[in-house]
């Protein structure tokens, strides 16, 4: 019989920095509660200079290995749309970070916030060939748009590591899952620009056409019925994103589906901020590490790239889940970022290095242990407290 293969481990990491959204709608002469009920978003994390997507993916993904070890990961992909080098994977730096063996090949995956769902089917088929063998995905994401755009209160920044192995600890992720692919110009970022282009409306739009179009196809693939669905899990650029597809799947679908089936997976979210292709597994996270017992629960997981490709699968959660989960490291990271003024995220966001033609150091600030210490000879360095 054909190995049950799924999630083993998930753990997190996000910014050392915090904005608060209210201070944000102030500087901005915007009132709070667009922000807080129109957006759904009370903060967002903010990368310190010694931050990136490398650092938060190692932070992320160092609790995964020092309670697994790195025996049978063969496999690392990082998934991210705000890569740091248009030609090495991010997940190489983080090998060498996390001491990872040598016998491994290392990828970088794009497709807009998709790209950790497209890892986490990669993962599966790997591990369907060789169930001895364990993929590290790693996730991670600083969402920058403009000052002073629409766009402005819907950054972020996080990363979120998973274990994909056989017989895991806490999803088993079953077939049959649905896919959708459009070209859309919803949003992009061209090659010379750091921040994301969009186009606000048409995103909105694109999203729950592809929620639809996926869930069509999911059904069509022989997908559980809606009512089978105990939580959902919707990618959130926003979180109240993923109550509007809420909404459309219950229109969609004629069924009633209560609000309080997808709300735990907004918790962390709001916090945090758009995490790109870390949000939709900060959701699954949250519904996981949430007070009520799942163990046997069927989670609906949409995820969405802009461009635009869209995913619907679901997972199973396995007995026993809650001794995996960390929610009180995951508490405890939050409460421990530091809060910044609206002056002080600004300038964090315009510090931003990038021209790399002369030499730079980057002093440690955050509380590490992973730093992005500089540019030496064009190429980025890190380090290891
Ligand atoms: N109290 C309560 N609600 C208020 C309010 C108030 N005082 N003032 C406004 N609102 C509500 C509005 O009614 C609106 O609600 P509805 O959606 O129900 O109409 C909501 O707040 C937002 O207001 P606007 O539509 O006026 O917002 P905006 O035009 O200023 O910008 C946005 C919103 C287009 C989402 C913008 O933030 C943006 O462009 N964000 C980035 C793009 C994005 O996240 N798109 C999502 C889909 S794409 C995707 O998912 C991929 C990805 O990760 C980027």
């Amino acid at each position: 019989t054909a190995p049950v293969i799924g999630i083993h481990d998930l753990a997190v990491a996000t910014g050392s920095r915090v904005l608060d959204l209210a201070d944000l709608a102030y500087a901005t002469g915007v009132e709070p509660a667009k922000f807080h009920k129109g957006l759904g978003q009370d903060q967002m994390s903010v990368p310190a200079p010694d931050e990136d997507i490398v650092t938060m993916g190692a932070a992320a993904a160092a609790p995964i290995l020092e309670r697994h070890g790195t025996a049978g990961i063969r496999t690392v992909l990082f998934a991210t749309e705000t890569g740091v080098d248009q030609s090495k994977a991010a997940g190489v730096f983080v090998h060498r970070l996390l001491g990872l063996p040598s016998s491994c090949r290392v990828v970088e995956l794009k497709q807009a916030c998709y790209g950790g769902t497209a890892a986490l089917q990669m993962a599966m088929g790997i591990v369907a060939r060789d169930p001895r063998e364990r993929v590290l995905i790693i996730t991670s994401d600083v969402a920058r748009y403009g000052i002073d755009t629409a766009a402005e209160p819907t950054q972020g920044a996080g990363a979120v590591a998973m274990l994909v192995a056989a017989d895991p600890d806490l999803l088993e992720i079953p077939g049959p899952t649905g896919v959708w692919t459009a070209d859309i110009d919803d949003f992009w970022r061209p090659n010379d620009s750091d921040v994301a282009m969009v186009e606000g409306k048409l995103s909105i739009d694109a999203y729950l056409d592809a929620f639809t179009g996926a869930w069509d196809d999911y059904r069509a693939q022989g997908g559980v019925d809606v009512g089978e669905i105990d939580r959902f899990c919707h990618h959130q650029p926003f979180t109240r994103m993923a109550e509007k597809a809420h909404r459309r799947l219950a229109e969609h679908t004629g069924v009633d589906l209560p609000l309080e089936t997808f709300l735990p997976s907004t918790f962390y979210n709001r916090r945090i901020g758009n995490s790109y292709t870390a949000s939709l597994f900060f959701a699954l996270a949250a519904v996981l590490d949430a007070d009520d017992d799942l163990a046997g629960a069927r989670v609906g997981l949409f995820s969405y790239g802009s461009g635009a490709v869209g995913e619907f699968f679901t997972g199973i959660v396995r007995p026993g889940y809650r001794e995996v989960m960390r929610r009180e490291r995951t508490e405890q990271m939050l409460d421990a970022r530091v809060p910044v003024s609206v002056a002080d995220y600004r300038a964090l966001h315009r510090g931003v290095p990038r021209d790399t033609t002369n030499d730079i150091t980057v002093d440690a600030v955050s509380a590490g242990p992973f730093h992005f210490a500089g540019i030496v000879g064009r190429a980025r360095r890190y380090t290891r407290d």
